[in-house]
């Protein structure tokens, strides 16, 4: 329990007991993949594995926090942020560029001395750094007294990753950290960033696999997609690929050469497949989830060319199985988690059989993850001295 963790490190550290905790969770995406920086529709689940911080303030502008994650303390202050030019992705940078960020919003934040801890696995694609963003994001706004507007954190949250970290991320990670809701997905509309809440399917469990697989080229052929979804929505006269309609397409694809052609296909038809998966949901329609899951597969592996021959792998021995209405790779690509949606009953015996299968197929010892629709950034403790 990482609320007994947490309690217990802070303790040991400071004598006494935390006056904040906050927790903000990390995410597997359902559907609309690639669509959030479109302008398009995605629809999440916040997952039920987050990133903890615990804290008391401090009387000055300092930050001090411990990671017993990682056996490291990250010491900063307000008035003087600066970027760690040598580990520019580690965990301190995202703490450091979220309180930049929020002070660049016109925010004044308070110092605090804690400990941040988390199980999001980290690198797996379940979006660890969103969660570790809007933690952050949670804790400085309720240690400082300021208004949480959901939306509005998850766009620090992105700057922070954008222009702090160097991460060219969309919205989508963020904005399903800071707004989750249990038992639901929440369908986003990424340019207007309103969401509606659609529940999952009763008696089914969405299962995350981590194919053991990880790409260190993601940053570079995710900024390729990114340069060429602008190209085609440019070629179509158009803010973002959100706006050409599946006739506009079929009526001038000719014209596209044929890579930018396939990437914009899969844009437009993937806003489309949520819209519909949405609908699906509304009517807990499992089969027609799962085969718009199925189809979004094809649509990434062959169109968008962001899958992997593990995922693949992965993919394919989820759909064998009894019980799986449809299966997916999640997130940019390329490595990390696939994510299938099974009936409830089916999922112990499915775990231990993809696991061995997997493991036969490619030589490589998978994780399974059984997931529960989890609540967004959120307050566990306050107490009244801060
Ligand atoms: C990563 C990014 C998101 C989104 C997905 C692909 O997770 O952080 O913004 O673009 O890839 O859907």
């Amino acid at each position: 329990m990482l609320y007994d963790q947490i309690t217990d490190y802070f303790q040991q550290r400071y004598d006494e007991a935390p006056s904040l905790i906050v927790q903000a969770p990390g995410r597997v995406n359902l559907i609309g993949e690639h669509t959030d920086y479109n302008d398009g529709f995605v629809l999440p689940m916040a997952i039920d594995r987050a990133v903890w911080i615990a804290l008391r303030p401090r009387a000055d502008r300092r930050v001090q926090v411990y990671s017993p994650t990682f056996g490291e303390n990250l010491s900063f202050s307000l008035d003087h942020l600066r970027q760690n030019e040598e580990v520019k992705e580690g965990w301190g940078e995202y703490l450091k560029g979220v309180a930049w960020a929020m002070q660049e919003a016109g925010h004044e934040l308070r110092g605090w001395e804690g400990i941040v801890v988390g199980d999001v696995p980290i690198g797996a694609g379940l979006s660890s750094s969103a969660a570790l963003e809007l933690a952050t994001a949670r804790a400085f706004a309720a240690l400082s007294g300021i208004l949480w507007d959901a939306p509005q954190m998850a766009l620090l949250g992105q700057r922070a990753e954008n222009q702090w970290v160097g991460v060219n991320c969309g919205i989508m990670d963020q904005m399903i950290s800071a707004t989750g809701q249990p038992g639901h997905a929440l369908l986003i509309d990424c340019r207007s960033l309103e969401s509606e809440s659609v529940p999952l399917p009763s008696g089914n469990t969405v299962v995350v696999l981590d194919t053991a697989t990880r790409r260190g080229l993601v940053g570079s052929a995710y900024n390729e997609r990114r340069a060429q979804c602008e190209a085609a929505a440019h070629f179509f006269g158009v803010p973002a690929l959100r706006d050409v309609s599946l006739e506009q397409f079929a009526a001038q694809a000719e014209e596209l050469d044929e890579v930018t052609r396939r990437r914009a296909r899969h844009i437009i038809t993937e806003n489309e497949r949520t819209l519909h998966a949405a609908e699906a949901m509304r009517r807990q329609d499992a089969e027609m989830l799962g085969h718009l899951m199925d189809e979004s597969h094809r649509s990434l592996r062959d169109d968008f060319e962001v899958s992997s021959p593990e995922l693949n792998t992965m993919v394919d021995l989820a759909r064998q199985h009894e019980g799986c209405y449809g299966a997916r790779m999640t997130g940019a690509g390329f490595g990390g988690c696939a994510v299938a949606l099974l009936r409830a009953e089916n999922a112990p015996t499915f775990a231990s059989r993809v696991i061995r299968q997997y493991e036969e197929a490619t030589g490589l010892m998978p994780t399974v993850y059984l997931c529960q629709a989890a609540e967004g950034a959120s307050i566990i403790v306050q107490s009244d001295k801060m």
